[in-house]
């Protein structure tokens, strides 16, 4: 026996039969009603009646446009096993093709995997992974070794091709994979698309009254975009390599292939400079990577297709750089670290040679430990105080002729360009750094605006997204998700210029996460964008997206993501285990207010605790996007649903108590104290809901005074509650209206 990154040999069981003859009996979901036929005798069936179109090539013929297809042949699960799978594959992001095949390779503790083609220790290592996970996830204990005549293997991963020593912006990510009644293979040019269609297969194991299995399916797969990042934060507030490491793994999970590292700010550098240690000496308290850290995370990243990009952000956004070296600054020293958000005056002075000498040196030490072709240099949000106030940079502008502070900082740009190309590095920046100065392989990270991307990539400048794409502003999955990169201005580009646009980036700035909530502000939204930039632009349908969010959202904590975890163990240690419960339900009605709110609601610093409720509760509640279905469907019903308004009114009525019920704890603990507006507020807001459903089920008009009083109810629940949002405000709002429009 060995392990299965080399040649196989040994004795294996013989595979238990795929399918249960009992069971060949199939469904064709979700259009057919023919329970219990077999097969064959089902497609006739329903050929006959046309319910149900079979043939996967006459659906491409009917809509040649679409550049994608999923396919659903037979499903080999009936309904009445109720497995998740049933209203289509819950697949995140969703693959280019997908054709649902009758049968389904069932899974035991024979399951093996024989890896075939190009020996690549990436491939190995995602073997032996995804068996990890696997058994994970299924809880059968697989060997680790392929045992037995390989060419039995239930998995067959076939790499045909060496991929990049180091991975580019062009790398092949495509695969294909084919899953039957006794095997599976999973084909790729390149390593990456092993890595790729890997997380697939995961995704596709599923189980039902028999077993665990994985439906009979081909996919074939590539991503629309190729650049489809995540920018962490980790200056503001420090996050730790272990915390890196697992939202690499999530990354990897949804077929994220950039980690764009924001190194340096005002509040902090965190990164170890054995040519400048004053850098993390004096700018990070002791909180950086070490550079055998960095080192490792890179190489966690590449055994995941990912590629790491670090962001040194200048020449604002400098503070903790100038703390270490204040003669490089617009303006005598000494600095210290801000402890504020915002945009601040300390900026690199773009006229001193000591200046260019610094950048040269240090870059020169970075681009030998980030091996990625692209290196971010910020460049965002230059306020220009310090310039203005300079007599020496004001007669250096006029000097070389610089007509503005725009124009000094293109000559920065200019010169940092240089340096970096100098050290085999392309320059990425923020919108600001655009100017025709810089050469055509300079690429923009958009955060202004679509206008923005599209006006770079007119002018031939290649750019990714990330406006729309900023998680701290607390928005739903659903509004990330319907933000393209190829959207808006974009449409009116050429195909030339569109093809300018490699596509986007999610960021977490860190203004308002720790170790303890970073997870839970990334994750699962993240899921939605990484979709929108891999899966077909016609991959939209947003209810649909939330069912297969709510399965990724699962399975990222199998993968040990402290999304819930960690907002659970902060609840926990505002009160305790007497009121949990009570608490855990309360939170799912408040989500936080986004960064541009908190801002103006309290003075923050970094050394402010972030412990409270505002900080544990999550940015989206699914049970109050539930609850507004449900709110939805009741009206949606010719004079309402007395159905559903019961189930709205008992809803809300649950919710009440738990608010009531919460009162004590809030007296307990000063970390609650000041929720107790927000649960009173929950309390009226509830019962005006409760009184709306039921003057809707029993058909009575409210009085006046009624509409009157909930009026400013309604009101106070837009308003934010201790940094918080209601979560619930909205549909019980429709409610109110539509009790008050009654006849
Ligand atoms: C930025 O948000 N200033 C890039």
């Amino acid at each position: 026996m060995q392990r299965i990154i080399a040649a196989p040999c040994g004795s294996r069981p013989k595979p238990r039969p795929a399918i249960n003859p009992v069971r060949k009996r199939y469904i064709c979901l979700p259009f057919c009603l023919h329970k219990n036929v077999a097969a064959e005798a089902c497609i006739k069936l329903c050929r006959l009646k046309s319910r149900f179109r079979y043939d996967g090539l006459m659906r491409t013929k009917i809509l040649p446009t679409l550049a994608f297809s999923i396919v659903f042949l037979l499903s080999g699960h009936a309904p009445e096993t109720g497995n998740a799978q049933q209203a289509g594959p819950h697949l995140m992001p969703m693959p280019r093709s997908v054709e649902l095949r009758p049968g389904r390779l069932s899974m035991d503790e024979s399951f093996s995997v024989r890896l075939t083609g190009h020996r690549d220790a990436r491939v190995s290592g995602a073997a032996l992974r995804f068996l990890e996970r696997l058994e994970k996830k299924t809880g059968i204990p697989l060997s680790r070794f392929t045992i037995g005549d390989p060419a039995s293997a239930t998995l067959e991963i076939n790499c045909i091709g060496a991929g990049e020593p180091v991975q580019s912006a062009g790398a092949d990510e495509s695969y294909t994979l084919d899953v039957a009644d006794q095997n599976a293979r999973l084909t790729a040019p390149s390593p990456i698309g092993i890595l790729r269609g890997l997380e697939t297969l995961l995704q596709l194991v599923d189980l039902d009254d028999e077993s665990f299995f994985m439906p009979a399916v081909r996919i074939h797969d590539e991503p629309r975009f190729r650049w489809r990042g995540l920018l962490i934060d980790v200056s503001r507030h420090w996050e730790p390599a272990e915390v890196i490491k697992r939202n690499l793994d999530a990354m990897a999970a949804v077929k994220m292939n950039v980690f764009h590292w924001h190194l340096s700010d005002d509040q902090g550098f965190r990164m170890e400079s054995k040519a400048f240690p004053r850098l993390h000496q004096l700018g990070s308290e002791g909180k950086y990577y070490t550079q055998a850290e960095v080192k490792e995370i890179i190489a966690y990243a590449r055994e995941r297709g990912i590629r790491v990009i670090p962001e040194f952000d200048m020449p604002g956004h400098t503070t903790a750089i100038l703390v270490a070296y204040p003669e490089l600054a617009g303006a005598p020293g000494p600095y210290q670290i801000e402890r504020f958000w915002g945009v601040f005056d300390p900026c690199m002075d773009p006229s001193s040679q000591k200046t260019y000498s610094f950048l040269d040196s240090f870059i020169g030490e970075m681009a030998k430990i980030f091996p990625d072709e692209y290196f971010h240099i910020g460049g965002d949000e230059v306020n220009g105080r310090q310039w203005n106030a300079s007599p020496k940079i004001q007669a250096f502008k006029k000097q070389n002729k610089l007509k503005d502070n725009a124009a000094l900082q293109a000559y920065f740009n200019r010169r940092l360009q240089k340096i970096l190309a100098k050290h085999g590095k392309k320059m990425i920046g923020w919108d600001e750094i655009l100017h025709p100065d810089l050469p055509k392989s300079v690429m923009i990270q958009s955060w202004r605006g679509i206008s923005y991307l599209a006006g770079s990539g007119r002018r031939g400048y290649s750019g990714v997204l990330s406006n729309g794409y900023y998680l701290d502003a607390m928005r739903p999955a659903s509004f990330h998700y319907g933000v393209d990169p190829l959207g808006k201005e974009a449409t009116a580009l050429s195909d030339e210029e569109k093809s300018r646009i490699l596509g986007g980036e999610a960021c977490m700035w860190a203004e308002f996460i720790t170790p303890e909530n970073i997870d839970s502000r990334i994750w699962p939204r993240t899921a939605a964008i990484a979709e929108r930039l891999w899966s077909p632009a016609e991959i939209n349908d947003v209810p649909d997206m939330y069912r297969r969010l709510a399965y990724v959202d699962r399975e990222l904590s199998f993968l040990g993501l402290q999304h819930h975890a960690g907002s659970f163990k902060m609840l926990r240690r505002m009160t305790g285990d007497a009121f949990i419960a009570p608490l855990r339900q309360f939170a799912e009605l408040l989500k936080p207010a986004g960064l541009g709110s908190r801002v103006k609601l309290r003075k923050y610093s970094s050394l402010m605790p972030l412990n409270r409720m505002a900080d544990a509760v999550l940015p989206e509640s699914d049970a109050a996007r539930k609850f507004e279905d449900l709110v939805n469907e009741a009206l949606a019903a010719q004079s309402g649903s007395p159905d559903g308004l019961r189930s709205v009114r008992e809803q809300l009525s649950a919710w009440r108590y738990t608010a009531r019920a919460l009162k004590a704890a809030l007296e307990q603990s000063f970390l609650l104290e000041e929720i107790g507006p927000a649960a009173e507020m929950i309390g009226d807001l509830t019962t005006l809901g409760f009184e709306a459903a039921e003057y809707l089920e029993t058909r009575r008009k409210p009085q006046e005074e009624w509409i009157g009083k909930a009026a400013p109810v309604l009101e106070q629940a837009e308003k934010p509650h201790a940094e918080m949002l209601i979560a619930i405000g909205a549909p019980i709002k429709k409610l109110v209206e539509a009790a008050s429009a009654l006849p």
